[in-house]
C-alpha cells in the first residue's frame, strides 16, 4: 500500500467514523446503548492513540498526555485570554493540565484538581516540566478536596451525558459533573469571581438555565479559536471535530438592590 493511500485512509477512516460517533451521540438518549458501546470503544481508542502520540504542541507548549488522559484538542489553552494577573485559579478536571499551565504565568496561585489520579499525575508532570512553583494540585471529585475561594474557576465538563464507572472514563462522559458544578460553585468564588465553562455552543440554553437555577448569569460567549490543519487533522483521528466548543464566562449574579435593603433606582 503506497503512503498516499495510507495517509487517506488514516484520515477518511477516524472521518467516517466521526460522523457516525456524532450522528449517534447527538440523537441518542441518555441511557442508549449505542452511545455506551460507542464510548467504551473511544475510550480505548483513545489510550491506543496518546500511547502513540504521548504529547502535544499547543499554543508554543509542548505538554505531555498520558495514555488515560484527555488530550486538548480545542485550543483549551485560550483559556488564558480570561485569567488576571494575581488571580488565584481554581482548574476543575484539570487533565493534562493544559489551562494550569497556561495560567500560571499570570495567577498568584492555581489549584488543579481532578477525579483521575492519571491526570493529577499528568498535571505535575507538565507543572515540573514547565518549572512551575505556584501550582497546588489535588485529586478531587469534583469540590470535595476544594478549600477556599478563588477569582477564576475554570472547567472544561464532558461532553457526553453518560455514566462509567472507571476513574480513567470520566474525561469524557458524566452525568454529574455541570448539575454539581452549578450547584456548588457559588460557595468557591470570591464575591468578583467569574466561572469560566469550555462547552459545544449547541447547549447554550442548557447552560443558562442552570446558571440561572444557581444565582449566576452568563456574561459572555465566545467560540475557541479556530483549529489549524494540524491540529484540525490530529482531531480528526482522534474522532473529535464538530463539537464547536466555546467559552461561557459566568459571574455571580448581583442581588437586586431591595434585597440589599438600598433604595430602589428612579
Ligand atoms: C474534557 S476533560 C478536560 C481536561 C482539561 N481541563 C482540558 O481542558 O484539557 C474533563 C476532565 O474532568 C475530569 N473529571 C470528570 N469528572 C470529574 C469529577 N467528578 N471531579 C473532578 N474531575 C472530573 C476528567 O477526569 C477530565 O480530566
Amino acid at each position: 500500500m503506497s503512503h498516499s493511500t495510507l495517509f487517506a485512509l488514516l484520515i477518511a477512516v477516524p472521518a467516517v467514523m466521526t460522523v457516525a460517533a456524532a450522528l449517534v451521540l447527538a440523537r441518542d438518549g441518555q441511557g442508549s446503548m449505542f452511545k455506551r458501546v460507542f464510548m467504551a470503544f473511544w475510550y480505548r481508542y483513545v489510550r491506543a492513540l496518546n500511547l502513540l502520540a504521548p504529547s502535544i504542541r499547543v499554543g508554543g507548549k509542548r505538554l505531555v498526555v498520558f495514555p488515560d488522559v484527555y488530550k486538548p484538542l480545542e485550543n483549551e489553552h485560550a483559556c488564558i485570554d480570561y485569567c488576571r494577573e494575581g488571580d488565584r485559579v481554581l482548574d476543575l478536571g484539570c487533565g493534562s493540565g493544559v489551562s494550569t499551565v497556561f495560567c500560571a504565568g499570570k495567577a498568584s496561585q492555581v489549584h488543579a484538581v481532578d477525579i483521575s489520579g492519571s491526570a493529577v499525575r499528568n498535571t505535575e508532570e507538565n507543572c515540573r516540566l514547565h518549572g512551575l512553583t505556584n501550582v497546588a494540585v489535588a485529586q478531587s471529585d469534583m469540590f470535595s478536596n476544594v478549600e477556599g475561594r478563588f477569582d477564576l474557576i475554570l472547567a472544561n465538563p464532558p461532553y457526553i451525558a453518560l455514566d462509567f464507572k472507571g476513574e480513567q472514563e470520566q474525561f469524557a462522559t458524566s452525568v454529574r459533573f455541570l448539575p454539581v458544578l452549578f450547584g456548588e460553585v457559588r460557595e468557591h468564588l470570591t464575591p468578583e469571581g467569574r466561572l469560566l465553562v469550555q462547552f459545544p455552543l449547541w447547549f447554550k440554553g442548557r447552560l443558562q438555565r442552570l446558571a440561572a437555577d444557581h444565582g449566576l448569569e452568563l456574561v459572555s460567549v465566545r467560540r475557541t479559536p479556530l483549529k489549524g490543519p494540524g491540529l484540525f487533522l490530529l482531531s480528526l483521528l482522534y474522532m473529535q471535530v464538530g463539537f464547536r466548543s466555546a467559552f461561557y464566562l459566568f459571574r455571580v449574579r448581583p442581588e437586586p438592590a431591595e434585597a440589599q435593603g438600598l433604595p430602589r433606582a428612579a
